[in-house]
């Protein structure tokens, strides 16, 4: 028999899933709540009005697959799973990224590769700290930040004002309320996600985002500009090893503290540049965005068969994920000035431009109004490519960059994306 699922989110990532899992056979009608403009049988209810999403998915007979951290945080999979198959972590294994010291802790108990930290809930402490050491440092406010709780130092000056803006202005409400101070490390980021039923972890295709805003990695820090999947800086031996010892020891000791971890396990790793070594910077209890777009496009398995036998334990039985030896390369196209201040409601053209087999436009912050579709977000769309090679696929998806429009100085994307790689 076949099910209907219904993806709660409304960004490039659930969009891509809702792809992916709207091409199997065992999938009937995705829903989303609320989806976007890109989506179609979107509801209307908050993503945190959980009685509203367990009344419909009982209803409609839905698997529900959760996309971003602040409902599984806020308890959706405790409150829903009584009645309703729904994947993703309980809020018990959603510390892991609700709460950087739980996750550095959890990591240092369990000899998993985190750098150095201390934690405080004292400014002033914190900033003797801050005096007495000459390393250099990153300040992360302990809570949620909407990625905008690290500061990575240039100096002391930047660590003490990071203190201040988190600790004593509050800039991230109670998120601030204790912060980790961690030993700065130099080296090439990349995302390493896992599907994991609380005993077994299947990893996904490596992929590597773009945070900044500007080219060559400048700028403030975004949701993510665009990625790129596969990654090349992880060589087939690290990879095993990072593997078993950071993604299976992870899920391991989350079960052995009775906490068990089902959902996208994310870690975001940082290869040390003059030992190679791989340290994790942080856990997310979710698919990364935009990784998510490049990764569904390179899928060749039925993701839906693996979050099913994730939910009912069983991920032991299944094969390897399979994979498109093609990679992808997710462009982000957003609006002028995010992640400030942006416009909204600006009408897209071009979404129906001739776009080959190998392009899908992911859609993040728009809006469907009668037959335009308006922007509505800071990032507006993912446009992403498979190609025969990396530089076919970025170009692949610049040329479709190039077919989309809605105002010269409205727009921007970045023109690197995928050059790292
Ligand atoms: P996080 O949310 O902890 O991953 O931090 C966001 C970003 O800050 C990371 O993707 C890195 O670019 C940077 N970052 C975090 N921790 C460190 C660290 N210890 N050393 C260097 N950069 C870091
Ligand atoms: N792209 C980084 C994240 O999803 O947190």
């Amino acid at each position: 028999m076949k099910t209907n699922i219904l993806i709660v989110g409304s960004g490039g990532r659930e969009h891509a899933l809702g792809w992916k899992l709207s091409q199997s056979q065992s999938v009937d009608t995705v829903y989303y709540c609320p989806g976007n403009g890109g989506t179609i049988n979107n509801l209307s209810y908050s993503i945190t009005d959980f009685s509203k999403i367990k009344s419909f998915a009982i209803k409609n007979n839905c698997i529900v697959v959760v996309g971003p951290e602040e409902p599984l945080t806020k308890g959706i999979v405790n409150e829903l799973s009584e009645r309703i198959s729904i994947f993703g972590p309980t809020s018990e294994a959603a510390r892991l990224e609700a709460s950087k010291s739980f996750a550095k802790n959890f990591m240092k108990q369990n000899s998993i590769s985190t750098p150095e930290f201390t934690s405080f809930s004292d400014p002033e402490k914190a900033k003797d700290f801050v005096y007495s050491t000459d390393k250099s440092l990153v300040i992360k406010a302990d809570g949620l930040a909407a990625g905008k709780g690290v500061v990575v130092c240039e100096n002391k000056e930047d660590a003490l004002n990071a203190i201040d803006s988190i600790m004593i202005r509050k800039n991230f409400g109670n998120s601030g309320n204790v912060i980790v101070i961690e030993e700065r490390l130099f080296g090439e980021e990349v995302s390493l996600i896992g599907i994991s039923d609380g005993s077994t972890i299947i990893p996904m295709a490596t992929a590597q985002d773009h945070k900044r805003i500007y080219d060559n990695d400048t700028g403030p820090n975004t949701g993510g500009m665009g990625s790129f999947s596969p990654s090349k800086i992880i060589s087939d031996d690290s990879f095993t090893d990072i593997i078993n010892k950071i993604m299976k020891k992870t899920v391991h000791a989350m079960k052995k503290n009775y906490t068990p971890f089902v959902g996208f396990l994310y870690a975001g790793l940082m290869i040390e540049k003059d030992t190679q070594k791989p340290y994790v910077l942080e856990y997310n209890v979710r698919m990364g965005d935009p990784e998510c777009q490049p990764i569904m496009m390179r899928m060749k398995s039925d993701l839906f068969n693996y979050i099913k036998c994730s939910i009912s334990g069983t991920l032991h039985t299944l094969p390897p994920l399979e994979w498109y030896e093609n990679p992808a390369v997710c462009v982000v196209m957003a609006e002028k000035g995010y992640p400030d201040n942006f416009e909204k409601r600006n009408v897209i053209h071009g979404l129906n431009s001739s776009f080959g087999y190998n392009i899908k436009i992911f859609h993040a912050g728009t809006l469907r109004n009668n037959n335009d579709v308006l922007t509505y977000g800071g990032r507006v769309l993912g446009v992403t490519a498979l190609g025969k090679d990396l530089t076919h696929a970025r170009s692949e998806a610049y040329e479709a960059v190039k077919k989309i429009h809605w105002g010269k100085n409205r727009e921007y994307y970045r023109k690197d994306i995928g050059l790292k790689g």
